[in-house]
């Protein structure tokens, strides 16, 4: 049986629920600036939407992810995809760019996703990400920790995820022979159309679940908690996102 604790992924959901996350990657993929020929790794390509992308841009694309379910849609697009974890990168000096866009928060040993990068780089290859920095999501994960805290859970489940900021990640890029060219906290209130509650449970159901029976409760009192903060009076939710881009190279 697989682990309660870690976060599953459904492709069908990730389409319904946050096709917002490719929708808003246009900024990191104008620092990309893909070239025709070009050999790019899209690392944690989710779904595979930028995946493909790119492939139509006329790059030669791998996509990688830890996800079974996202790979299989990805391949689906008819784009090269590979199960693997971003943490154990297996690529040797093969590609011109590595690519990310919303998935270097989901893997907490940064160093080791860097490690990987640089190695599979070509020399002078670039690296550009996007992905929560620090501040990200604040108000949603506080929420959660009062729910934690009101019923005795693990606040641990509350915020798995690694929202550096700006001066910290690019020591560790320096510290691992990147020059890093530009990088900034991009502050992106985002709408969500399937309102708070969706995406609680797409993005954190480990945290609910823990709560057993009262799993929904628990749920309520978060969207409770958030309501006057990110809904306004029509009703429409907005997650208070924070993402770092950045643009190195090796
Ligand atoms: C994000 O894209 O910033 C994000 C997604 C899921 C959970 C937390 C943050």
């Amino acid at each position: 049986m697989s682990d309660p604790r870690r976060q599953q992924w459904s492709a069908t959901a990730y389409d319904t629920h946050a096709r917002f996350v490719s929708d808003l990657a246009g900024g990191v993929l104008e620092w990309l600036a893909p070239r025709a020929g070009e050999r790019i790794l899209d690392l944690g390509c989710g779904d595979g939407v930028l995946t493909e992308e790119l492939k139509s841009q006329g790059a030669h694309v791998t996509g990688v992810d830890s996800s079974e379910s996202f790979i299989e849609a990805t391949k689906a697009r008819g784009v090269d995809a590979r199960l693997m974890d971003g943490q154990a990168l297996t690529f040797t000096a093969e590609f011109d760019a590595v690519f990310s866009n919303a998935a270097l928060h989901w893997m907490p040993d940064a160093a080791a996703v860097i490690d990987g990068v640089s190695r599979a780089l070509k020399p002078g290859g670039r690296f550009v990400a996007e992905f929560g920095g620090h501040g990200n999501v604040a108000a949603i994960v506080t929420a959660m920790r009062a729910v934690g805290l009101s019923r005795g859970g693990d606040l641990a489940l509350a915020n798995p995820w690694y929202f550096p900021a700006p001066r910290a990640y690019q020591r560790l890029l320096e510290g691992h022979g990147f020059t890093v060219k530009r990088i900034a906290l991009v502050p992106r209130p985002t709408a969500l159309k399937t309102g708070m509650a969706e995406w609680l449970l797409l993005f954190r159901k480990p945290f609910f679940a823990q709560f057993g029976a009262d799993a929904e409760a628990a749920l309520a009192q978060a969207v409770d908690l958030l309501h006057p903060a990110l809904c306004d009076a029509d009703g429409n939710w907005t997650a208070d996102y924070v993402r770092l881009r950045v643009e190195a190279f090796t």
